[in-house]
């Protein structure tokens, strides 16, 4: 992060595991301007994600996660499944994206009626381990994570008494 945000002259967004107030102000410590959240979210009220998808969510770790072309023909992590065991293992090469991955919807749209994760894209990122809760509203998360960065940042500014 610090050697992107010395090399570059626009505002550098982390992305990547940042799941609390902790990570928000690594991210800002290392020079980001800000960050952005996927997987937490899925796990909030308001996202659609389906409920074998949340409990695969909330059981998985990082090491459970791969980066596939499997899906989309792009690299992509999600939580390892038989879908993406199977083309990996085949020695198929995926098609460019878009076509891999109009070709793989219907299986993944069929996977999701039936609730079947194993031919399912289970997108995620790395910070599994650190997600708790499943159906807040994602303003809550929101506060929640601004709440975490400022008592950092408050604790900081109690302890520091001027170490040089
Ligand atoms: C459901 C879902 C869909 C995603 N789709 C894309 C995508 O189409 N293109 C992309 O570059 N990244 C995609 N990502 C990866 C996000 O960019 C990634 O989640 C983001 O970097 C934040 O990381 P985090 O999920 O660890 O918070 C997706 C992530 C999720 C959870």
């Amino acid at each position: 992060m610090p050697q992107i945000v010395d090399h570059v002259q626009v505002p550098v967004v982390a992305a990547g595991g940042v799941v609390d107030g902790r990570g928000l102000v690594a991210a800002l410590a290392l020079g980001a301007a800000g960050v952005q959240m996927g997987t937490r979210f899925l796990l909030t009220k308001e996202a659609g994600t389906a409920s074998y998808y949340r409990k695969a969510l909330l059981t998985s770790t990082e090491e459970d996660t791969v980066l596939t072309r499997a899906f989309s023909g792009r690299p992509a992590r999600g939580i390892d499944n038989e879908f993406i065991n199977q083309f990996e293992t085949s020695g198929v090469e995926p098609l460019p994206f878009p076509a891999q991955n109009h070709l793989t919807s219907t299986i993944r749209k069929e996977a999701g009626r039936q609730q079947k994760q194993e031919y399912s894209s289970l997108w995620s990122g790395q910070g599994l381990r650190l997600l708790q809760r499943d159906g807040e509203e994602a303003g809550a998360v929101v506060a929640q994570l601004m709440n975490e960065a400022k008592s950092i940042w408050r604790g900081w500014n109690k302890t520091a008494q001027d170490p040089l």
